[in-house]
């Protein structure tokens, strides 16, 4: 599956937002894990490896960043900045974020528990 934008509802009213991502509904897999970045310093370039089985939603619930997919063909940057929608990342992408303002706390749901053996941190293994 391609990088997709899933939309969230907000269930807004008087009193502020709520957004909520259900699995069936918007996480299409079971999350197992959920991990989430924050207090990253200026110019910090993250992520750098791909992996092998792992699907992922990834979410700004604060503030932004950008987050460059590649496929091994081409690249897209993608720039989370909202948290009323998710950021559907599957297997085989190479992701780098990048850009974090000093308030972006990026939540992301996974489908696994964390397993060294199923990431790919060197660029040149990933293309092949
Ligand atoms: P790292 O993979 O470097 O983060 P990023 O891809 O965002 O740059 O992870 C930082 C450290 O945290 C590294 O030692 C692995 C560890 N870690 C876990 O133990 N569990 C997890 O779920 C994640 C995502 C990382």
């Amino acid at each position: 599956m391609i990088p997709t934008w899933i939309e969230l509802p907000s269930l807004g009213d008087e009193r502020g937002q709520l957004s909520v991502a259900e699995v069936g509904n918007h996480a299409p897999f079971d999350i197992r894990r959920v991990y989430w970045i924050y207090e990253t310093e200026e110019g910090v370039v993250r992520g750098k490896h791909a992996h092998v089985e792992l699907e992922q939603l990834a979410v700004v619930v604060a503030g932004s960043c950008k987050m460059r997919l590649d496929d091994g063909n081409s690249s897209v940057e993608f720039t989370m900045d909202s948290p009323r929608r998710a950021l559907y990342i599957g297997p085989g992408m190479w992701r780098e974020m990048s850009e974090f303002s000093s308030d972006c706390v990026l939540l992301v749901l996974a489908s696994e528990v964390y397993q060294e053996s199923d990431y790919i941190r060197d660029y040149e293994k990933f293309t092949k």
